[in-house]
């Protein structure tokens, strides 16, 4: 299902046929060092993490992270989307990509799409993101979508300091004439 067309990308919901995509993102050396190692290493428990994650959220909430594809060639580059977690006030946006995929502004081009739909059809006023406290490619990617840094998180006592963003709702630009 295509949820949001950008000028390259589009974002739809996953299916179990992303498995080997997810696969290869899931073991890529950044994303183990910036996310965790989900501890993914088959097509059967990419298949189990499609279910139990991305597919979860899209039956829960009616959002969740997407498969990012190239208009161009139909190919799966990376994912972005909102998530929801219990230890967060508000939705927060994440995204991963392909390493031959970075550097080109798909990430910014998706999350962009992303924060927008937040605002527009889910009426989220507030958009969270969190990210390892050495993460510096992803805080910049985070400014640039006009979020800001707000302070260091703790999930729990003794586990990895996080950074937190915020971005709100922009105010309206102009007042209309009565
Ligand atoms: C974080 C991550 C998604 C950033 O990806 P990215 O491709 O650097 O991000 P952007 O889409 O903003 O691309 C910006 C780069 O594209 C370049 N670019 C090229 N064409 C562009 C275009 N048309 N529009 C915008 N930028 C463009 C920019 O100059 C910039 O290059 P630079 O990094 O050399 O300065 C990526 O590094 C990643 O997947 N990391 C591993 C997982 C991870 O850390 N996820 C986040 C956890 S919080």
């Amino acid at each position: 299902m295509h949820v949001l067309e950008t000028k390259r990308l589009i974002l739809s919901r996953f299916t179990l046929k992303d498995a080997p995509f997810i696969l290869e993102l899931l073991n890529d050396p950044g994303w183990i060092r910036f996310i965790g190692d989900k501890k993914v290493r088959t097509l059967k428990a990419a298949k189990e993490y499609i279910r139990n994650g991305p597919q979860k959220s899209y039956a829960q909430l009616g959002f969740g992270l997407y498969a990012v594809k190239l208009k161009r060639s139909g190919r799966t580059i990376g994912m972005c989307g909102l998530l929801r977690r219990d230890t967060l006030d508000d939705a927060d946006i994440g995204f991963a990509f392909l390493p031959r995929y970075t550097g080109k502004g798909y990430a910014f081009e998706s999350s962009a799409a992303i924060l927008d739909d937040a605002h527009e059809s889910w009426g989220m006023k507030r958009i969270l993101a969190i990210t390892s406290a050495d993460n510096e490619r992803s805080g910049r990617l985070l400014e640039r979508l006009g979020s800001r840094y707000l302070k260091r998180i703790c999930f729990t006592p003794g586990a990895e300091e996080l950074k937190l963003f915020e971005k709100k709702k922009a105010g309206s630009s102009h007042t209309r004439k009565k």
